[in-house]
């Protein structure tokens, strides 16, 4: 393989969420044992914005900016000012440290785009980035597409509440060893920890101490369960000089069809990322941006319905995986619950794919996530609730079926 093939090679999409309707699933007919189990196909990859809708009024912000014509078309490279002034304002708030809608922060498309140009704006060849395990699949991928090299760092995510987070003396050996960059999400995708006021406290000093750039991603920080609390890196008083949170409107408000997300903090580093946005989208959808007016905007009382829905779906996907003896943490946020496999008759890879023939059921293999965590599955139940509980029993039966 040259460079360019083994370049891409490591960005393979195949068992990526989303992608699954791409593979071919004929190879794994002959490993495949009893009938079909009969339900309503679920697709837990992703979560579903029609059990789930779109934040209210967002069609008609939208519609909104459309109209606005070319002013709304055609931003500044790092979004409409307006909106920025808007959600910086609405950011501060619920960060409780300042951001500056002028150099502080932009709208990128989606917080995929976010995290790109983030971690583009400070991996370079050979550049040492430490990575929890597990965690969101871009992250490794970014740091190996931009020539760095990724310093594993174990998140414990088996025990309970503050009993789970990353591996702090791991994670001060890596900045010892010149790691230069720390990316991470909190709650983290694929577990559903959050990190503790204690950890992330350990985190700012550390990575100002050893002068470390840190990205930390957000996305899911509004849906938080009950009785959980949620520290913000950037409000810590020795947060690290540089530091980029990421966040956006996709997961918890529906809104991921408008691919709309934003970064905010150093000021240095954000005016990187606009140049390296100029290049790859000039901005994120200039009429789409407009959706960003009811982000933080919401009707009252609609995001306590929508967690409310969330946790209980959360409770019952859980009751019914530990009632089966199956491993799995209780998120503490977010909308993914990451349940470890039993020794199976048949690797994991296959069981996936037989989970889709059989059951109707599309899930994520831990393997994505991490290196080590390939007996694991990965579920967004952000679903219709009767249909996520009638799936995970079929996940269930499956799984007792093709227990070695
Ligand atoms: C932790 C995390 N970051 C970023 C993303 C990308 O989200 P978006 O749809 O906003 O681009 C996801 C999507 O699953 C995610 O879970």
């Amino acid at each position: 393989m040259n460079a360019l093939e083994k370049k891409f090679a490591a960005l393979a999409a195949d068992a990526a969420p989303g992608q699954e309707v791409r593979q071919d699933l004929s190879g794994v007919q002959a490993e495949m044992m009893g009938g079909l189990l009969s339900g309503t196909p679920v697709d837990f990859s992703h979560g579903d914005v029609d059990a789930h809708p779109p934040t209210p009024g967002s069609a008609e912000v939208w519609q909104n900016g459309f109209k606005a014509g070319g002013q709304q078309a055609y931003t500044e490279y790092r979004g409409a000012k307006e909106i920025r002034e808007k959600v910086a304002l609405r950011l501060t708030n619920f960060t409780g440290r300042e951001v500056n809608a002028k150099s502080e922060l932009i709208i990128t498309p989606g917080t995929q785009g976010a995290l790109f140009l983030a971690l583009g704006s400070c991996v370079t060849s050979g550049t040492k980035v430490a990575v929890l395990e597990p965690d969101y699949f871009a992250n490794r991928k970014l740091v190996v597409f931009f020539g760095g090299e990724v310093v594993p760092v174990a998140l414990k995510f088996s025990g309970q509440g503050d009993e789970n987070g990353p591996n702090l003396a791991q994670l001060e050996a890596a900045f010892q060893s010149g790691t230069e960059v720390l990316v991470f999400s909190t709650p983290n995708n694929p577990t559903g920890v959050v990190y503790s006021a204690a950890d992330i406290a350990e985190i700012a000093r550390l990575s100002s101490e050893y002068g470390v750039t840190v990205i930390v991603d957000q996305l899911y920080s509004r849906l938080l369960y009950s009785n959980e609390t949620y520290t913000h890196l950037r409000s810590d008083p020795s947060a690290p000089k540089n530091l980029i949170t990421i966040m956006g409107p996709s997961k918890t408000e529906s809104l991921s069809g408008f691919r709309l997300g934003v970064a905010f903090g150093t000021a240095s580093l954000i005016e990187r990322m606009e140049r390296l946005q100029a290049i790859v989208s000039l901005r994120a959808a200039g009429y789409n941006q407009a959706a960003l007016e009811t982000w933080f905007n919401e009707p009252e009382g609609w995001m306590d319905t929508r967690i409310a829905a969330h946790q209980a779906i959360r409770d019952d996907l859980v009751d019914l995986f530990r009632g089966a003896k199956i491993e799995v943490t209780v998120p503490q946020a977010g909308s993914y619950v990451f349940p470890k496999l039993p020794p199976l008759s048949v690797s994991s890879e296959v069981f996936v794919k037989l989970l889709r023939i059989q059951a109707a059921v599309t899930v994520t293999p831990g393997s994505e996530f991490a290196p080590g965590t390939g007996d694991s599955i990965r579920l967004n139940f952000s679903q219709d609730h009767e249909a996520a509980v009638a799936a995970t029993k079929r996940i269930i039966q499956m799984i007792e079926r093709y227990k070695a």
